[in-house]
């Protein structure tokens, strides 16, 4: 059984149980969140977003952290990443865009891609980001005719699958050897930067790899640098480069469960710069500045999405499904990935949570189920249900199937209310077709 103690492990910094009994977030009361913004609806707590991003200013340093926006951005959001004084790791010509929008700094973003169009580059490249992390010899081809276009030198960095094993979902796994990321470590990677470093136009400062999304394991991001380190090395005795950055990516997971334990940003921090300045001390080689860029870690636990119950049907002896008013396009994580959430009765969070229910939402397909075993209290029609830690990817993977307009997104902070991202209407559904 869920108690109140045990759901405050994944609830954001700031939940409670207010004076009506309901929960609260940032000092504001779930059911005036909804009077006024409807459900679905995504609840940022404002503080805990910013102190996850302080955790790893702290352990890293502002300038070596690029937050991952393909977790959540919107240009709403942009002005509090710049006030925390992170840069943005962009996936996508889109992303950037949303940051430039936003008024963020491109002179603290890096770009990524496996496969970046001219039109992403060259958004990137004139208006002079930090970095392009380059995936491929056929980019860093694409890149020195831009910046020759142009006559600029970019700043960049190479993507490197050094083959790891990082212990999380298949789909989430990006440096094995059989992936679609980067150049294969070893020659294929030897031929890039030796490329790279006779681009005029292009001027390599180091090299980046991500082993992977969700990972509670230090041990693989340690293999990870221990191997780059080993590289860097390698390259500098073969040709007397010196490159200066190590970017490690991001992928440290979080609790979506009570049970979950991940490790903290300063274990993270620890067991990477501690691995780092030993491979480098056996090799005989600079130690390199290392640079993250975490998403989920960041974001994912600071937000919660509040659905309002409706349709509850029994199957006897099977099970019972609760419906709420939104599902898979709003998260598409249990669906995708056989993603776990845990769930809670946001009007009577300290109710007993002894009941098991299948969480189906609202959409035409038999998948779209949130959970197939949630606990909650004996659930009433119109009562609203709160999931935790649906910060990353959620609102960032949503879609309009069935044409469900995407839900809005608010950040509550100290009683106040800031708009995000507004709910979509239907009159929305149908703008790009007039
Ligand atoms: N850097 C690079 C190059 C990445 O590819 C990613 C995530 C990150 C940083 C951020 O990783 P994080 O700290 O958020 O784990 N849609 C999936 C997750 C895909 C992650 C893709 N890359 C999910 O919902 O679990």
């Amino acid at each position: 059984m869920s108690g109140w103690s045990e759901l405050r492990r994944v609830l954001p910094a700031t939940a409670d149980v207010g004076e009506a009994g309901r929960l609260t977030i940032g000092g504001c009361d779930v059911e005036e969140l909804v009077r006024a913004h409807g459900t679905p609806l995504f609840v940022m707590d404002e503080e805990d977003f910013r102190s996850r991003l302080s955790a790893y200013r702290d352990a890293f340093g502002g300038e070596n952290v690029h937050y991952a926006a393909k977790a959540f951005l919107t240009s709403t959001l942009a002005p509090v990443l710049s006030e925390e004084g992170v840069g943005l790791d962009c996936a996508s010509g889109g992303e950037l865009y949303t940051a430039l929008q936003g008024g963020f700094d491109p002179r603290r973003i890096v770009l990524h891609g496996n496969n970046k169009s001219d039109e992403e580059l060259e958004l990137a490249v004139d208006s002079a980001v930090y970095r392009v992390v380059i995936d491929s010899v056929h980019e860093l081809e694409q890149l020195e005719r831009i910046a020759a276009s142009r006559e600029v030198a970019v700043g960049a960095l190479l993507r490197i699958a050094p083959g790891i094993e990082a212990h999380t979902h298949d789909y989430l796994k990006t440096a094995i050897e059989d992936t679609k990321f980067g150049v294969q470590l070893g020659e294929g990677a030897r031929r890039a930067i030796d490329l790279a470093a006779r681009a005029p136009h292009v001027e390599l400062e180091g090299i980046h790899c991500h082993i992977g999304s969700q990972v509670f394991d230090l041990f693989p991001f340690e293999e990870a640098a221990r191997v780059l380190v080993a590289f860097l090395a390698e390259m500098r005795r073969a040709t007397g480069l010196e490159l200066p950055e190590l970017d490690l990516g991001g992928g440290l997971g979080i609790a979506y469960l009570p049970s979950d334990e991940p490790s903290a940003v300063s274990e993270l921090a620890k067991s990477v710069l501690g691995a780092v300045e030993a491979a480098a001390r056996e090799h005989d080689t600079p130690v390199p500045v290392v640079k993250v860029e975490p998403g989920r870690s960041v974001v994912g636990p600071s937000m919660v999405t509040l659905y309002r119950a409706g349709t509850i049907k029994e199957v006897p002896g099977i099970r019972t499904y609760l419906a709420v008013d939104g599902g898979m396009s709003d998260n598409i994580r249990p669906a995708l990935y056989g993603a776990p959430y845990t769930f809670l009765s946001a009007t009577r969070p300290q109710a007993p949570h002894d009941r098991t229910y299948a969480i189906a939402g609202k959409l035409c397909e038999s998948g779209d189920l949130l959970s197939k075993d949630a606990r909650l209290p004996d659930v009433q029609p119109g009562e609203l249900v709160a999931v935790a830690a649906t910060g990353a990817y959620c609102y960032a993977m949503s879609s309009n199937y069935n044409r469900l307009p995407r839900p809005g997104v608010v950040a509550v902070r100290d009683g106040a209310v800031r708009v995000l991202a507004r709910r979509e209407t239907w009159d929305d559904l149908v703008r790009l077709e007039r």
